[in-house]
């Protein structure tokens, strides 16, 4: 298995760990197209994989990430040589903001061609990816792209115009989780934690929490009444998250990340 990849900033590098995560592809496998900066020959050092420097290098992939700012995507499926697109390498591109109609313009209405949505997470196989896929894609080949992204995490196909929510609901919800990791780790420094340990209890806890929500499939409002018990501490916690408007406030975090 060869992946190629175009970029290497934020999500890309994300991407490209989590394709070495699990160490089942080698990292001279994974070949990386950067842009001007040398924010992808630095990653190279750091991991190993190949920089492409000839486009006609395509043709050997099996699957091609695109993880530039969405001006870039365009540009690229252009770029693309003839080989490459006779051979139909499948090409799977994470840009926000250009939709499938846009890129088969540029490939063709044939062309095996998804868009997904990572979050960040995927660096450590514990993503969740949304993805949408050409309307006319052999069903081979999509099982083969939906294979392929699975050292990723979890990959949940969705209509393409569900694809922002997902994004917003999975991909920005990393930084809103951050926030609530720091926040809380705070709250254990005020009460005489140390930082790291307090930190620790946290993410540990996050962890566990989900992994009870997805294993049980309980609904959310029995987790949290498994918790509160009356009169108790739990109950009263949940009280001031309500006078602090928390409920509102994540919904209208989710709000503010939609476009118009
Ligand atoms: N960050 C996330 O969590 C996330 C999640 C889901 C989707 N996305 C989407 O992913 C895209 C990239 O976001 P990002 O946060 O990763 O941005 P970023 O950190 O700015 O990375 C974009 C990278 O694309 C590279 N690039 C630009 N043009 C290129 C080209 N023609 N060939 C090869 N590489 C090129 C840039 O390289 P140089 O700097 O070297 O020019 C840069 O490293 C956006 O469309 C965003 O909507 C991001």
């Amino acid at each position: 298995m060869k992946i190629a990849f175009f970029g290497a900033g934020q999500i890309g590098s994300a991407l490209i760990k989590g394709m070495l995560y699990d160490k089942q592809i080698p990292a001279e496998n994974i070949y990386v197209k950067g842009g001007h900066s040398q924010t992808a020959a630095n990653l190279q050092k750091e991991l190993g994989f190949q920089l492409l420097t000839d486009l006609n290098d395509l043709s050997g992939m099996d699957l091609i990430i695109i993880a530039t700012n969405n001006s870039s995507v365009l540009p690229i499926l252009k770029s693309l040589p003839q080989p490459v697109l006779a051979k139909k390498v499948p090409i799977v591109s994470v840009a926000g903001g250009i939709n499938l109609f846009a890129m088969m313009k540029e490939v063709g209405q044939e062309y095996p061609i998804a868009h997904a949505i990572p979050n960040t997470p995927v660096q450590v196989g514990a993503g969740v990816l949304g993805i949408s896929f050409a309307k006319d894609i052999d069903s081979k080949v999509k099982a083969f792209i939906l294979d392929s992204l699975t050292p990723l995490g979890a990959v949940y196909e969705v209509p393409e115009d569900s694809l922002e929510i997902v994004g917003s609901i999975a991909g920005c919800t990393p930084a809103f989780i951050a926030i609530l990791i720091e926040s809380l780790g705070d709250a254990g420094v005020l009460h005489g934690l140390k930082r790291d340990l307090a930190y620790e209890l946290v993410e540990q806890m996050l962890k566990g929490t989900a992994t009870l929500a997805l294993e049980s499939k309980m609904h959310p409002a029995v987790l949290k009444d498994g918790v509160t018990s009356p009169g108790g501490s739990t109950i009263r916690g949940v009280a001031a998250l309500e006078a602090n408007n928390f409920r509102h406030a994540l919904m209208a975090a989710i709000d503010a990340t939609m476009s118009e």
